[in-house]
């Protein structure tokens, strides 16, 4: 069952003279529970997929169906995007990003608040969640007291608090070394695995995707090849 099914996205920035056509008719079909990766060199248009996925940057042309809903065709459909968002789709950025004046806990019932989910319940979804990252330890600790490692791990479960099926993330291990890193990428399979959650993911360290589905490489905002011929 596709969870996202993508046909001819384009995305053009700017116009004229100073046009960069960042990504050319990108075909992508993602299901329940895939793992992918994106690979390309710098400027290949990594992140501007990852943001038109996540309905964070309008692309210019294609259609963007998610989770059976068309989003996109040639304009946006669907008028409560944020909504969307926040229920649906969880991002992971390359650095952390957690909010520096809330602990690992608080940074996670901050999503769970923004979709009405407080009280018990919250705590309990964030219990959960630093247990499954492997945090709960370091729950009452503010970002800057954890590891980059730890950071990393309280910033999936922040993008997990939701129950999103989609998990966008862009160089999630790029600030981390290699053990450090492989054990963020381990917790993205499990998820996959055991959550049925797409996980799609930009990286340059091809070590770090090793057993997923998917690898697809962009190259001037277009896609070249999938794992079928990388092999
Ligand atoms: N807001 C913007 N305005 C104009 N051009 C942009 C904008 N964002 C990206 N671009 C251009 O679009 C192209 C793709 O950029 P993108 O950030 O998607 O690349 P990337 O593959 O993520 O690169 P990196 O590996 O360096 O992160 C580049 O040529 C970039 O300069
Ligand atoms: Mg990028």
């Amino acid at each position: 069952m596709a969870i996202l099914d993508i046909t001819g996205l384009s995305k053009t920035f700017g116009s004229g003279e100073l046009a960069v056509q960042a990504l050319q008719n990108i075909n992508l079909c993602i299901s329940a529970g895939d793992l992918t990766a994106l690979l390309g060199p710098s400027g290949s248009g990594k992140t501007t997929l990852l943001l038109c996925i996540s309905l964070i940057l309008e692309p210019t042309a294609g259609t963007i169906v998610f989770d059976d809903n068309t989003i996109y065709s040639n304009g946006w459909t669907d008028t409560d995007l944020r909504r969307l968002r926040r229920e649906k789709v969880g991002f992971v950025f390359q650095t952390p990003n957690l909010i520096p004046f809330l602990t690992a806990r608080e940074n996670i019932l901050f999503p769970l608040e923004l979709v009405g989910v407080t009280g018990r319940k919250a705590q309990d979804r964030a219990t959960e969640l630093l247990e499954y990252m492997e945090v709960a330890h370091r729950s009452n600790y503010l970002p800057a007291f954890l590891s980059g490692g730890e950071q990393q791990r309280v910033s999936v479960a922040r993008a997990l608090a939701n129950r999103p099926k989609l998990i966008l993330a862009d160089e999630p291990t790029a600030a981390l070394d290699t053990a450090r890193g492989k054990k963020v990428m381990e917790f993205l399979k499990k998820l996959a695995r055991e959550h049925q959650t797409a996980v799609i993911t930009v990286t340059h360290d091809i070590r770090m995707i090793e057993g997923f589905d998917h690898i697809y490489h962009l190259k001037d905002g277009q896609i070249n090849s999938s794992k079928e011929d990388y092999k």
